[in-house]
């Protein structure tokens, strides 16, 4: 049995496998085939924090699969009132096919996939958010740019970075990461990066000026500066992320094709401006909507590993 907590647990093969399956289901889903791969499971989806895509995409996903999801707000469940995690994934598990959960913590999401008799998937922790980068690299190869594809991510060193940072070091691509002095990505998860990097051939660059790492950059990509968790931070970040903001001057030093990413929600004037947002929306909200198609094939994939 496999889970899906983080990017790094998956082979260049085991990643393509699964971005094959699920454009194969996407184009189902637009033909309205809805081929009940998983029928009569239910999906437990444990959230913690908020979600407006996480939560819809995998409830729409595992319905049309054939399935059900069961949306289970911590604060709802006894979870919120201090059951053990471990207690909370060997009931869970006894009861549901499988469990999506988006928390606070890595080490607790792996705490409860050591627990748990069904596949775990991560929703977002404070570390990765697998989910989300398997919808960005399936809009790349849509859009014809996983060929010398070369990304800029312009922010915070948070989740989404980390999960750049594990996708580009497997599937051998050029990532340039670009975060403000003291908002500098894990040193960990770099170190992993860089060495999963000398296998896939990828070149992994940080640095903390915005204009080198977008230039030619075939994505540029960033992230809010204030995730979930951090409000109370929100002014101190705003004026250290000064400079931080893709803009069409920033834009202008990426390659001419280049597209602009962002796993949403948005905030305009600060990690992104209107401008470049609306110029690119297309491929951003084709990017939204293929969480729900990735979603449904890393779903059928861990099935099909029992
Ligand atoms: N990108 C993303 O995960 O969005 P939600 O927080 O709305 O789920
Ligand atoms: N870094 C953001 C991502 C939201 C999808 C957060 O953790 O809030």
């Amino acid at each position: 049995m496999k889970h899906f907590l983080t990017l790094k647990d998956f082979t260049k093969e085991q990643l393509e496998e699964i971005l094959h399956l699920a454009i194969q289901i996407k184009k189902e889903t637009k033909e309205k085939i809805y081929k009940p791969y998983l029928p009569m499971q239910t999906l437990g989806m444990i959230f913690e924090k908020s979600s407006t895509r996480t939560r819809v995409s995998f409830e729409t996903g595992i319905y049309q699969l054939g399935g059900v999801g069961l949306f289970l707000s911590a604060n709802d469940i006894q979870l919120g009132r201090g059951e053990p995690i471990k207690d909370t994934a060997r009931v869970i598990s006894r009861m549901v096919d499988m469990v999506m959960i988006r928390n606070n913590s890595q080490k607790e999401l792996e705490e409860f996939a050591s627990h748990s008799k069904v596949p775990v998937i991560n929703g977002l922790t404070d570390l990765f958010h697998p989910v989300q980068l398997m919808a960005d690299y399936m809009t790349i190869m849509e859009y014809g740019l996983d060929k010398n594809l070369k990304v800029a991510y312009i922010g915070d060193g948070n989740n989404i970075t980390h999960s750049w940072l594990m996708l580009a070091s497997i599937m051998g691509f050029d990532l340039s990461v670009a975060t403000p002095k003291g908002y500098e990505v894990d040193s960990k998860i770099l170190a992993d990066a860089l060495n999963m990097a000398k296998k896939s051939g990828a070149t992994i660059i940080t640095t903390n000026d915005p204009k080198t790492a977008a230039k030619d950059a075939t994505i540029v990509t960033s992230d809010t500066w204030v995730s979930m968790g951090q409000e109370e931070e929100k002014s101190k970040r705003i004026k250290e992320f000064e400079g931080f903001i893709v803009d069409a001057k920033l834009m202008k030093l990426a390659s001419s094709k280049a597209k602009y990413l962002h796993c949403l929600p948005a905030y305009r004037g600060y990690e992104v401006s209107e401008e470049i947002f609306e110029k690119h929306s297309d491929i951003i909200f084709d990017e939204a909507e293929n969480r729900l198609h990735a979603q449904k094939a890393i779903m059928v994939w861990l099935d099909q590993q029992r």
